[in-house]
């Protein structure tokens, strides 16, 4: 029985896992803990409201937990010592140095967590990968435990996390299903990948709990979040045919959606994919393909990071020809900047490329995001580093409401599928903007027919003319 849980790293899936196992499970204990000093305080925060994540329903969660069995802190050797289990849930981003720069996975951060537990642990511990990371990857951990660890023994599992940000509450409630990997041919295997089982079973249906060998259950979430990707940029794909030959994306989707094989689900056209994860998790496929001479399989993996790249830019190569081939000093409203809605997230997110694109045709940008902080933009701009801080300053604004941000611009463009776009008062919008007055649709959220008849010049991708 699994009576103290440790999870390291207090991030995007960390603060929400954690939150909902200990709002289901109360007579567990459980304390998240993090290097980040900033972090932790927010996640301490008297006012729930200021927890670093937004994620529907999230504070409610953490409210009712916080301080009964859920404890967020920075004495990580502490937590590590009382646990029995130990998630480990840090950053895997990709390299950004060395052997498989700009592909591989960057594990330093697992390794680190590794030795500290092994510095650390003097009883029995369960290491379980909450992080995304590359297959076989557990015997490394494995093997740096065993050899510097004080004669403890380690079980290492493998529990991969599904959630997708702006849903995270629900996803965790409510999960399609909960994957543990582990060495089930040994007796303390089949014991650790119970006791994470019962963990799980405290709300989620045994028939949703799925337990695998350690290999397949890493190379699943790999897998899984290289088919949503690819659902994606076949759908974008689709939608560059659609304008050239008069075919509607959101008609052919759900036309191919309906067919039960493929389904309704994934298929929404948009300005490209963003996020933490889908990216770099593809690299790393395609470096692993590749580290194993798989280079067909490589190859046919990268074509959907190279399609996602091919629509952000062909996003704003559109908006520069429609608006006379110059956006040279036009000021250009961003509705959106979080990589999707419901998250203050912007980790990837599309609008950051669209912004980098048209920064470098001169353009003004004037950016409005219901969550996104305007330092969190400036960050993202400045981290590119391909356009001068000054000039970044002096063409990139943050407005404080859609208003401020549109008015007196050239063309609104969507980069978020934020529901309240489409309640604005959009007469208001078109009569302080110059005329022609254009929306680009990215995300195809808005009501076409209402902002034609007060007299945009409206598109949305994947939208022929007929
Ligand atoms: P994140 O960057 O939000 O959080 C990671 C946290 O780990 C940071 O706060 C960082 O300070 C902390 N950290 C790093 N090294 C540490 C150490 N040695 N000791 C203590 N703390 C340390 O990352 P995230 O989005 O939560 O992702 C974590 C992992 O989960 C990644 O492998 C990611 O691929 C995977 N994942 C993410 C999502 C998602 O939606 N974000 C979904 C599924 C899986
Ligand atoms: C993804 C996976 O869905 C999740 O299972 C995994 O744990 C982490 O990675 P996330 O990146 O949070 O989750 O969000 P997701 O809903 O998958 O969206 C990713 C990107 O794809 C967003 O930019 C989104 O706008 C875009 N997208 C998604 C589309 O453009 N069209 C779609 O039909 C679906």
């Amino acid at each position: 029985m699994i009576k103290k849980i440790c999870c390291i790293g207090a991030g995007y899936v960390g603060g929400p896992t954690m939150s909902i196992i200990a709002q289901k499970c109360p007579e567990i204990e459980i304390t998240v803990v993090d290097l980040n000093q900033k972090r932790i305080d927010q996640w301490n925060d008297a006012d729930v409201s200021n927890i670093p994540i937004y994620e529907p329903g999230l504070s409610n969660v953490v409210a009712e937990a916080r301080g009964r069995n859920l404890f967020f802190d920075t004495d990580i050797d502490k937590a590590i010592d009382e646990a029995d289990m130990i998630f480990i849930s840090v950053n895997t981003p990709t390299k950004t140095y060395g052997k498989g720069k700009g592909m591989a996975a960057d594990l330093k951060y697992i390794e680190l967590c590794a030795r500290q537990i092994a510095r650390v642990a003097t009883s029995d511990k369960i290491v379980v990968e909450k992080s995304t990371l590359p297959v076989r990857t557990a015997q490394a951990i494995k093997n740096i435990l065993d050899h510097t660890g004080n004669d403890v023994n380690f079980e290492i599992l493998s529990n991969p996390e599904f959630l997708a940000e702006g849903t995270a509450v629900s996803d965790l409630t409510n999960p399609d299903r909960v994957l543990i990997g582990g060495q089930q041919e040994t007796e303390k295997g089949k014991q650790a990948v119970q006791a994470l089982v019962d963990v799980y079973a405290h709300w989620v249906p045994k028939d949703k709990i799925l337990t695998t060998n350690l290999w397949s259950s890493e190379l699943s979430k790999l897998t899984a979040n290289a088919f949503l990707a690819q659902r994606v940029s076949s759908i974008n794909a689709m939608s560059e045919l659609c304008e050239i030959t008069g075919a509607d994306v959101d008609e052919v989707a759900k036309a191919i959606g309906m067919d039960s094989r493929i389904g309704p689900k994934f298929l929404k056209s948009s300005v490209g994919f963003g996020g933490s994860c889908f990216q770099k998790d593809i690299l790393n496929l395609v470096y692993i393909a590749k580290s194993y001479g798989l280079n067909e399989v490589a190859d046919y993996w990268e074509q959907v990071i190279i399609l996602n790249d091919h629509q952000k830019r062909r996003f704003a190569h559109n908006i520069v020809k429609t608006l006379y081939n110059t956006v040279s000093d036009k000021k250009i409203a961003f509705l959106g900047w979080a990589f999707k809605k419901d998250t203050n997230d912007t980790r990837e997110s599309p609008a950051i490329y669209v912004a980098e694109e048209l920064l470098s045709e001169q353009a003004k940008i004037s950016v409005w995001d219901p969550k996104v902080k305007e330092s969190q933009i400036y960050t993202d701009i400045n981290a590119l580093g391909s356009i001068e801080t000054d000039e970044v300053n002096n063409r990139l604004k943050v407005s404080s409401n859609a208003y401020e941000a549109c008015k007196d611009s050239h063309a609104i463009a969507i980069l978020t599928e934020w529901e309240e776009f489409n309640g604005y008062d959009w007469q208001r919008i078109y009569d302080n903007m110059h005329k022609p007055a254009f929306v680009f649709d990215g995300r195809g959220v808005l009501n076409k027919n209402k902002l034609q008849e007060i007299g945009f010049v409206y598109y949305r991708i994947g939208e022929g003319g007929v």
